[in-house]
């Protein structure tokens, strides 16, 4: 198997509905994974992610472009393809006659593993994913996270060599996130790829060794997290209480954020102590943090709406 586990090479998708104008939902995106590696496609709604991942997964046909899986071309040779991956699409919805434990297990059963493996990788998936306490009440009862979990586990019970997931922690509480993370983590460390998108910002930045942010069918940044954050102009973010009045001087420093009458400057270590120095002189109240991702990813897509606005 090819050492690369996704290349996917100026793939387009025009979508086409009878009656309104066509769509170009991707307009050229390349983006290569190898084998092991976390990556996350970032963007804002409509952005072209999830057309994206069910291209990948062989679920949509681009208008062109290419793909390929483990060397394997995911369009002219689909069915080569589908036993290397496992999907958490996108709203996906456990089927409500099943209960989580039949739903991963025969899952897996179709997907061809043995009795004794499905029931073991099973057990660990539910396991994994807080699932054991409802693992026997029909899907239909469970709460909308609880849901989401028996989706996640399905797919990572197959511990395919590469698996797409498309929002998965969408409606999680702040510790099934976690167990999330740290289960593809895992994943990951023993040789499966991950493909997934998401909202939140410090997901991706937890999970995620790359990240590709994609804005109008085409990729803006791609890079790690402090790539992205250098690119929206620091890595440290200043913010000065009563900072507006400052005004333009503010400016050499970076990036200036207002908020209210308090002013937020994204800006470099190298530039931080002579701007502490000027709000010491002027006595505003300061605090210097690091920039989030959130904050990066609003000035760099920001940017770039107002330069295509
Ligand atoms: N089946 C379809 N028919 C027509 N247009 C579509 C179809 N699916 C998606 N689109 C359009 O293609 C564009 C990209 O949609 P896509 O679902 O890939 O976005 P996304 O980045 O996943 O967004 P979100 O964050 O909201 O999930 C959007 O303009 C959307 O309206
Ligand atoms: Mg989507």
């Amino acid at each position: 198997m090819s050492e690369e586990a996704l290349v996917a090479v100026e793939l387009r998708k025009q979508y086409t509905t009878r009656g309104s104008p066509p769509i170009d939902a991707l307009r050229g995106v390349s983006l290569r994974i190898a084998k092991g590696e976390r990556v996350a496609l970032l963007g804002r709604n409509g952005a072209g992610k999830t057309t994206f991942l069910r291209i990948a997964s062989t679920l949509l046909v681009p208008s062109s472009g290419s793909v390929h899986v483990f060397g394997h071309d995911a369009i002219a040779d689909p069915d080569s393809v589908r036993p290397l991956l496992a999907v958490v699409p996108q709203e996906g919805k456990p089927f409500f006659h099943l209960t989580p434990r039949e739903q991963v297990y025969s899952y897996l059963r179709a997907r061809g593993f043995a009795r004794e493996s499905a029931r073991a990788q099973s057990e660990s998936a539910l396991e994994q994913m807080g699932l054991l306490e409802v693992a026997d009440r029909l899907s239909i009862t469970l709460s909308g996270g609880q849901r989401q979990r028996t989706m996640v586990a399905t797919v990572i019970a197959t511990e395919a060599p590469i698996m797409f997931l498309d929002e998965p922690t969408i409606g999680m509480d702040p510790f099934a996130r976690r167990e999330v993370w740290a289960s593809l983590r895992r994943l990951t460390q023993r040789g499966s790829t991950i493909l997934l998108t998401t909202h939140y910002l410090d997901e991706a930045e937890n999970l995620a060794q790359r990240l590709s942010i994609i804005e109008r069918g085409r990729v803006l940044v791609e890079g790690s997290g402090e790539e992205l954050k250098r690119r929206a102009g620091g890595t440290l973010r200043v913010s000065i209480v009563g900072g507006a009045r400052l005004g333009p001087e503010l400016e050499s420093f970076g990036t200036v954020v207002p908020d209210g009458e308090a002013v937020h400057v994204i800006t470099s270590p190298e530039q931080v102590q002579e701007l502490l120095g000027l709000t010491l002189r002027a006595k505003l109240p300061t605090t210097v943090g690091p920039v989030t991702l959130e904050e990066a990813f609003l000035r760099v897509v920001g940017r770039s709406i107002d330069s295509e606005g």
